[in-house]
C-alpha cells in the first residue's frame, strides 16, 4: 500500500475509533442509557479497552502472516493509543460515578478487591506503553529495550481479560472469546519466539 492511501486509511479509521464514544454521548444527550447509565458506560468503555488491546496485538501476527499486508504495522501505535484513550474513560467513570473522587475508598478498593487491583495492573501497564508510544521513547530507550517494555502489552491484556472474569457471576461464561483470542495471540508469539531460537541456534551452530 503506498504512503498516500495509508494516511488516507488513517483518516477514515481514527474517527471510526471514536464511534463507541459518540455513541455513548449520544446516548447520554438522549437519556438511552438504559436503566443503569454508569455501568452501561462502564462496561462501554472497559470492552473497547480490551478490543483495541486485542486489535493491536494481533496486528504483527497478521502481517507476519502475508507481506502484503506489512502496512499495517503502522496503525499498531494508534490502535494501542486508542486502548489507553478507552481505559482513562473507563477509569474516570470508576474516580468520578462510581468512587466520587473519594480517595480513601479508592485506594481501600485497590487493596480489598480484587477485580480492582487487576484493571490496576491492566492500566498501569496501558499508562506506561502510551508514555513511551513516542518516536523519541524508542531512541531514548534504544529499540532492544523498547520492545521489552512493549511487551507488557501482553501482561495488560491479561490483566484486563482476568479482570473481565473476575467481575462476572460464578457459572457466567461471557468472557470466553475475548479469553479464547488472547489465548491464539499468546500462542502465536510463543511460535515465534521459539522458531527464532531454533534459528539463531542454527546460525552459531553454522558460524
Ligand atoms: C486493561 C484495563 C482494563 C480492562 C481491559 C477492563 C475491562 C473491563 C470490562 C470488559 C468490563 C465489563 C465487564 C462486564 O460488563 O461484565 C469492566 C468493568 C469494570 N471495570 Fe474494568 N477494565 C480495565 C481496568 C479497570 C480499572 C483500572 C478499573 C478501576 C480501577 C476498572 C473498574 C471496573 C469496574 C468498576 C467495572 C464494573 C464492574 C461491575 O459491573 O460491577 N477497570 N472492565
Amino acid at each position: 500500500m503506498s504512503n498516500r492511501s495509508i494516511v488516507a486509511l488513517k483518516f477514515v479509521v481514527f474517527p471510526a475509533c471514536l464511534i463507541p464514544l459518540a455513541v455513548l454521548v449520544y446516548q447520554g444527550f438522549t437519556n438511552s442509557l438504559g436503566p443503569d447509565p454508569v455501568a452501561t458506560i462502564t462496561h462501554t468503555t472497559g470492552f473497547w479497552t480490551l478490543y483495541f488491546l486485542l486489535i493491536s496485538l494481533a496486528v504483527t501476527p497478521v502481517r507476519r502472516l502475508s507481506r502484503r499486508l506489512a502496512w499495517l504495522i503502522r496503525f499498531r501505535r494508534m490502535l494501542g493509543l486508542f486502548a489507553f484513550f478507552y481505559a482513562m474513560l473507563h477509569l474516570t467513570t470508576w474516580v468520578w460515578l462510581y468512587s466520587n473522587f473519594d480517595v480513601h475508598e479508592m485506594v481501600h478498593d485497590i487493596g480489598k478487591r480484587p477485580f480492582i487491583t487487576m484493571g490496576m495492573l491492566g492500566w498501569t501497564c496501558l499508562f506506561l506503553l502510551a508514555a513511551t508510544s513516542t518516536t523519541w521513547s524508542i531512541r531514548k530507550l534504544g529499540g532492544k529495550r523498547w520492545t521489552m517494555l512493549h511487551r507488557l502489552a501482553y501482561v495488560a491484556a491479561t490483566a484486563g481479560v482476568i479482570h473481565y472474569w473476575w467481575i462476572v457471576k460464578t457459572g457466567v461464561r461471557t468472557p470466553w472469546k475475548v479469553t479464547v483470542v488472547l489465548a491464539v495471540l499468546l500462542l502465536a508469539r510463543a511460535l515465534w519466539w521459539a522458531k527464532e531460537a531454533v534459528s539463531k541456534k542454527k546460525v552459531a551452530v553454522t558460524a
